[in-house]
C-alpha cells in the first residue's frame, strides 16, 4: 500500500510541476504576442508632412496656454456639475453648446452610446426639450438601472458593434436627431458603429458626435492600424467625391441640363454636409438631400 502510494504522489507532483512550467511558457508567449501586437498597432507620426511643410512649421515649441481657471460657462456645464458621478473633459462643453443649442427648442430623439453611471443621460434629459426621448445603450447589463421610462430616459443593453442590436434600437426609438458615441472608444467599434448608425440611424439633418477621439492615439484603444480619425480624414475626400472624375467647372455650371445626371458618388460622401474636428471630438453633420454645388460666371 505504502509502496504503491508514494509513486502516485510523485507522479502527481511531477505532472503539476510540468503543468506549471507549461502555463508559465504559455503566459510568456501571450505576453510577447500582445507586446508585438501593440508594437504593430502603435500610432506612427505622419512623416510625409515633412516632405511638404517647412521646417519652421514642424519645429518643436512649447506654446500651449494654460486652460482658463474659471470653468466653462453655459447651461450644459451648469447642469452637468449639478449631477453626481460625472466625468468629462471640460473643453467639451463649449463644443456641445455650439452645436446642440439649436436642438433645444423642440423635442428630439437622442442616442448616447455608453451609459456608465447614467449621469450624462440625466444631463441630456435636463438640457433638451422636456418631451425629448433620451436613449442610452451599453454593453454592461447593470446600466439598465439608469432607465427611467416615465421621464423618457431609456436604456438598452447590447454591443455597439452589433448591427442587429443597433437596428433593433433604431427601430424602437429612432431615427435620432443626435447620436453621440462615448462607448468602448476602440477604433474598430467607433468605425463599425458609424458605418451602420450614420446612414441608418440618423434623421436626414442629424448630427453624429464621437467623443474622446484622443484614444485613437493610445495603446489599448488602438486595436487596429486604421483609426476613426483616419476614417474621418478619408471622409473629407469622400464628401468631395463629385469632383473626383470631373475636372473643370463645366459640369457644375448653372443651366447645364446634364448637371445632376452626369455625377454619381458613393452614398456616404453624398450625405456628409460637414465634418468638424475638435480636440478629441469629431462632429459629422448629415444632409440626405445635399445639393450639388453650382458655379456661375457673371
Ligand atoms: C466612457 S463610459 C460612458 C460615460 C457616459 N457617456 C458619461 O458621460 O457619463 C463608456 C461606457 O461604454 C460602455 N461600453 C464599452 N464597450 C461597449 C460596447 N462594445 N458597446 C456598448 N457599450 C460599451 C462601458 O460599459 C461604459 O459604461
Amino acid at each position: 500500500m505504502i509502496r504503491f502510494r508514494k509513486p502516485v504522489l510523485d507522479l502527481t507532483r511531477a505532472m503539476k510541476g510540468e503543468l506549471m512550467t507549461q502555463q508559465r511558457i504559455l503566459s510568456w508567449n501571450n505576453r510577447v504576442i500582445s507586446w508585438l501586437r501593440r508594437l504593430k498597432l502603435r500610432y506612427r507620426l505622419p512623416r510625409r508632412l515633412s516632405r511638404y511643410l517647412s521646417a519652421t512649421s514642424l519645429q518643436s515649441v512649447q506654446r500651449y496656454a494654460e486652460s482658463p481657471a474659471s470653468p466653462p460657462r453655459g447651461a450644459l456645464f451648469e447642469i452637468w456639475r449639478s449631477i453626481p458621478n460625472g466625468f468629462k473633459w471640460l473643453n467639451y462643453f463649449p463644443i456641445y453648446e455650439r452645436i446642440l443649442s439649436e436642438f433645444r427648442a423642440r423635442p428630439i430623439r437622442f442616442l448616447e452610446i455608453g451609459v456608465y453611471h447614467g449621469s450624462s443621460l440625466q444631463m441630456w434629459k435636463k438640457y433638451f426639450h422636456p418631451d425629448s426621448v433620451i436613449l442610452g445603450i451599453d454593453i454592461d447589463p447593470t446600466c439598465v438601472q439608469f432607465e427611467n421610462a416615465d421621464s423618457n430616459i431609456h436604456v438598452r443593453i447590447g454591443d455597439q458593434s452589433d448591427t442587429e442590436f443597433l437596428q433593433r434600437v433604431i427601430q424602437e426609438f429612432g431615427p435620432f436627431d443626435v447620436i453621440l458615441d462615448d462607448g468602448s472608444h476602440l477604433c474598430s467599434d467607433m468605425i463599425k458603429t458609424f458605418d451602420y448608425a450614420f446612414l441608418n440611424g440618423l434623421t436626414d439633418r442629424g448630427v453624429y458626435f464621437v467623443e474622446d477621439t484622443h484614444t485613437n492615439f493610445w495603446g489599448h484603444w488602438r486595436d487596429q492600424p486604421y483609426s476613426f480619425i483616419d476614417l474621418c480624414k478619408d471622409l473629407v475626400d469622400y464628401s468631395h467625391a463629385h469632383y473626383w472624375g470631373h475636372s473643370g467647372i463645366d459640369v457644375f455650371a448653372s443651366g447645364n441640363p446634364q448637371r445632376l445626371n452626369a455625377i454619381s458618388v458613393p452614398r456616404i460622401g453624398s450625405e456628409i454636409e460637414e465634418i468638424r474636428f475638435f480636440d478629441s471630438i469629431i462632429v459629422i453633420h448629415k444632409n440626405k438631400s445635399r445639393a450639388l454645388p453650382v458655379v456661375e460666371h457673371l
